[in-house]
This record gives C-alpha cells, sequence and structure tokens, in this order.
C-alpha cells in the first residue's frame, strides 16, 4: 500500500534579529552542511571555508570516520558526569593526551571551551606555586571569561567595557617583528625586537619574579595578527622562567592539532612547557578543551578545586579520539605544512607590487597579510578599511576568511587541514581578483 500521509512542511525560518547583535558577524549566510572544505548554504550555494570556524575543523567539516565515531557514541550515552562516572572515551583520550608531548610525565585536564581551559591553567599555575602574578604578552588573546577578558589584550572590545577586571596580571612585549620600533623585519636569528629588555623592566617595575606563578604565550600570536615569533624567543623564554620557578603556559588553542606544521606549534622550537591548552581543533567542532600539564602540578590541585558539569563530555570526547585518528592515519600536519607553505608561497607572489600589502606572514595553516596605507607615516599605517574590502570581495567570490589583528588590519587565512594543491589554487586565484576588485 501507498503511503499517502503528507509530508509536513518545515516551519519558515524566524527572522535573523533572534540572534542578539553581541555575535558580531562575518557572514549572512544560513548553511545547511559542510564537507571538508566546504560550507553549503540552504540555498545550495558552496563557499570554501578558509576560516575553519575558527580553526576548529582541522579535519574539515562533517569528517565521515568523526560523525560515524559521534553518531554510534550519541546513540549509547550522551552525557556520563566525570565526578560521577569514567566512561570509556574520555578515559581513551586521557591517555593519549598525555603521550602527545614529549617529556613528561604529563596529565590531561578536559573541560568545554578555550577560555574554560586557559582558566583551568591560570588556577592550576597559582595553586602549584601558590604564587599570585601572571604575565601575558600584549597583542595576546586568551577568551571573554572574567579572568581571560584580564588577560586578553589582543583588542579594546574584548575587555574595555567589563572593567574592573581581575588583577594581578601585567603584559609584557611580544616579539612583532614587522611592527619592531626600529623597523620591521624578518622573524628570524638576526631579529632586533626588545621582548627580553621589555620582560626584564617588567620584573623590575611591576612585581617581582618570586611573585609570578606563571607566562602565558601563544607559540604564534593568533587573534592579534598571526604574528609569528622569531626561533629564539620560545626558547629563551623557557630559559627565562625556569631561572625564576616561573611556569610556562603555552595557549595552544589556535596552534594546536597539527595547525601550523607540528602536532603543537612549541615543537617547532622544541620547548617543553609545563602546561599547555587546548581546544578549537581537538574535536572537529564538538566542544572540548582542556590543559596537559606536568603531573606534579596537576598532583597539586586538590580534588573539586577545578571541574564542572559538562567537562570531558563523552560525545566530545569520541569525536576527539576520532579526529586525533584521522590527523594521524591522513597525515594532516605534514598536509598543514605542504599546503600552508603552497598558500603562503601564492600571497608572497601576490603581495609582490602591492605596497598596500606590509606583510605576508604564517606558519603551516596558519597564513596572513597585514594591510598598511603606503606612504603614510613610516609606511607601516594600519588599513583596517582595505583589510575589510578584501574580505568582503573574497566572500562575494565564495571564499570565507577572516580578519586579526589590533586595527582589525590583517586578514588571516585558516584553511582545514585536509584542503588539497587545487583548493589552495582556488584560494589564492580569488585572492588576487578580490586584492584587484579592492583596489590593493
Ligand atoms: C589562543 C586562544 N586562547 C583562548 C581562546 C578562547 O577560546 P574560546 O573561544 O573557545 O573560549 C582563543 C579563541 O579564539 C584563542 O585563540
Amino acid at each position: 500500500m501507498v503511503d499517502t500521509a503528507p509530508v509536513p512542511t518545515p516551519a519558515a525560518l524566524p527572522d535573523r534579529g533572534v540572534v542578539p547583535g553581541v555575535w558580531s558577524r562575518v557572514t549572512n549566510l544560513t548553511v545547511d552542511r559542510g564537507e571538508g572544505s566546504w560550507l553549503i548554504t540552504t540555498d545550495g550555494e558552496r563557499y570554501l571555508d578558509y576560516s575553519s570556524g575558527i580553526g576548529v575543523i582541522n579535519t574539515g567539516h562533517a569528517h565521515p570516520r568523526v560523525v560515524a565515531a559521534v553518531q554510534a557514541q550519541a546513540a549509547k550515552l550522551l552525557h556520563g558526569q566525570q565526578n560521577i562516572v569514567y566512561h570509556e572515551p574520555g578515559l581513551r583520550l586521557y591517555d593519549r593526551l598525555r603521550t602527545l608531548l614529549p617529556g613528561g610525565p604529563w596529565q590531561a585536564f578536559l573541560s568545554n571551551s578555550g577560555a574554560e581551559a586557559v582558566e583551568a591553567a591560570v588556577k592550576l599555575a597559582r595553586a602549584a606555586t601558590g604564587r599570585p602574578v601572571v604575565l601575558v604578552f600584549r597583542g595576546g588573546y586568551h577568551g571573554r571569561t572574567a579572568q581571560t577578558m584580564a588577560l586578553t589584550t589582543a583588542r579594546n572590545v574584548s575587555r574595555a567595557d567589563f572593567e574592573p577586571l581581575p588583577g594581578s596580571i601585567y603584559a609584557t612585549a611580544y616579539p612583532y617583528c614587522y611592527r619592531a620600533p626600529g623597523g620591521g623585519h624578518a622573524p628570524d636569528a638576526a631579529c632586533t625586537c626588545d621582548w627580553e629588555a621589555e620582560l626584564d623592566l617588567t620584573l623590575h617595575t611591576l612585581t617581582y619574579p618570586e611573585h609570578v606563578a606563571a607566562i602565558i604565550v601563544e607559540p604564534v600570536l593568533g587573534e592579534g595578527g598571526y604574528i609569528v615569533p622569531p626561533p629564539g624567543f620560545l626558547p629563551r623564554l623557557r630559559e627565562i622562567t625556569r631561572q625564576h620557578g616561573i611556569l610556562l603556559i603555552a595557549d595552544e588553542v589556535q596552534t594546536g592539532f597539527g595547525r601550523t606544521g607540528e602536532l603543537f606549534a612549541v615543537r617547532h622550537w622544541n620547548v617543553e612547557p609545563d602546561i599547555l591548552v587546548f581546544a578549537k581543533g581537538v574535536a572537529s567542532g564538538l566542544p572540548l578543551s582542556g590543559i596537559i600539564a606536568r603531573a606534579d602540578l596537576m598532583a597539586k590541585w586538590r580534588p573539586g578545586a577545578h571541574g564542572g558539569t559538562f567537562g570531558g563530555n563523552v560525545v566530545a570526547c569520541a569525536a576527539a579520539n576520532a579526529t586525533l585518528d584521522v590527523i594521524e592515519d591522513e597525515g594532516l600536519v605534514a598536509n598543514a605544512q605542504g599546503r600552508g607553505a603552497q598558500l603562503l608561497d601564492g600571497l608572497r607572489r601576490l603581495a609582490a607590487g602591492r605596497p598596500v600589502i606590509g606583510d605576508v606572514r604564517g606558519l603551516g595553516c596558519m597564513v596572513a597579510m597585514e594591510f598598511v596605507k603606503p606612504g603614510q607615516g613610516d609606511g607601516r599605517v594600519p588599513d583596517p578599511e582595505m583589510t575589510r574590502r578584501v574580505i568582503a570581495e573574497a566572500l562575494d567570490r565564495r571564499l570565507i576568511i577572516l580578519s586579526a589583528g589590533s586595527y582589525a588590519q590583517v586578514t588571516r587565512i585558516i584553511p582545514p587541514l585536509v584542503t588539497t594543491v587545487a583548493e589552495v589554487d582556488t584560494a589564492v586565484r580569488i585572492l588576487e581578483e578580490s586584492l584587484a576588485a579592492a583596489g590593493a
């Protein structure tokens, strides 16, 4: 017998005004699904997603192995609260995370968002050292909760309306080679940035070294403008922190899980942090974050001193285990190196003869162009308007990229790590057209 029951028509979508304006918007697209590097809208249009949902979908959108793991787990158990029970995906993930860094022994802690994991790192550092102060780098971004706003100095909008903020946090200079006071230079061994003198000054003017629990650093500055430091920076910072008994926290929320062409960016410089913060790329889009910390530090946390209802959610853990399998089995770390180098080459070619592009830089699949106003000031006056135009022109051509930098003067390009040679070529071609259309 033929089933003649009418198919219910879905209700019309509510007006977009239901979403509060505090979610500042990059596009007005309504998406239906994602496949690898592509987002497909409800109208069936395909967009090359070189935002990766702000550096999250390293394995691409809806990777079949991750989706299968999520579906299988969701059918069995959605919530196995960490204070109450153990679950298999969690035990497997905790075990894997403690082996991802050389050295150790390490132990992981799981939570939900990047900011929450940064909070965990700072709480652990204070509890383990008994010291109050935390140092951050100017231009750094660590989140939007009260504590992490206070740690964030990438841009005023993330913090300025919310003073007073938690104290005992001081900012010192990050080596931003393109904007070095003495003149822009490559982030190489001859770097002349004075970050070390600035740190020394901070430790002589604002606090004592023995009051500092930790210095938190992004190995490549993310929201602050995709700034790659010179090779000596992290190793020297590690020496200085050890000298003073200060813990080194590497915030790898944006750089982690293969993004820069190493599983974690600290590996580029063979630096061993005391605590590493991760989120974004760990679970291919499910909310999961955490820290990997020296086991002796982790032992100093009293039971109950930190935690949360949803931390280490069982479905998110299943997604993370599948994500780690995909990163490993599909050689995504190597692909991040290869495709990142291809993209960087393409952008350098586009920058030649275009003085509005002041700098092209990147590490792995974390790549950026910085726009300036040629002929004004010292030639490095930031140009947020040009940045906005290039991003808009790229979107018109169905390429999604983002801005970054304290003046929103940087376009950052964050391909999924599964992206192909052909897709990178497409992106470079679209960017060439977009630069021309924007008058760059
Ligand atoms: C380096 C870094 N740390 C922390 C965060 C905060 O992560 P979340 O937005 O998941 O709270 C971000 C987010 O962009 C980040 O890039």
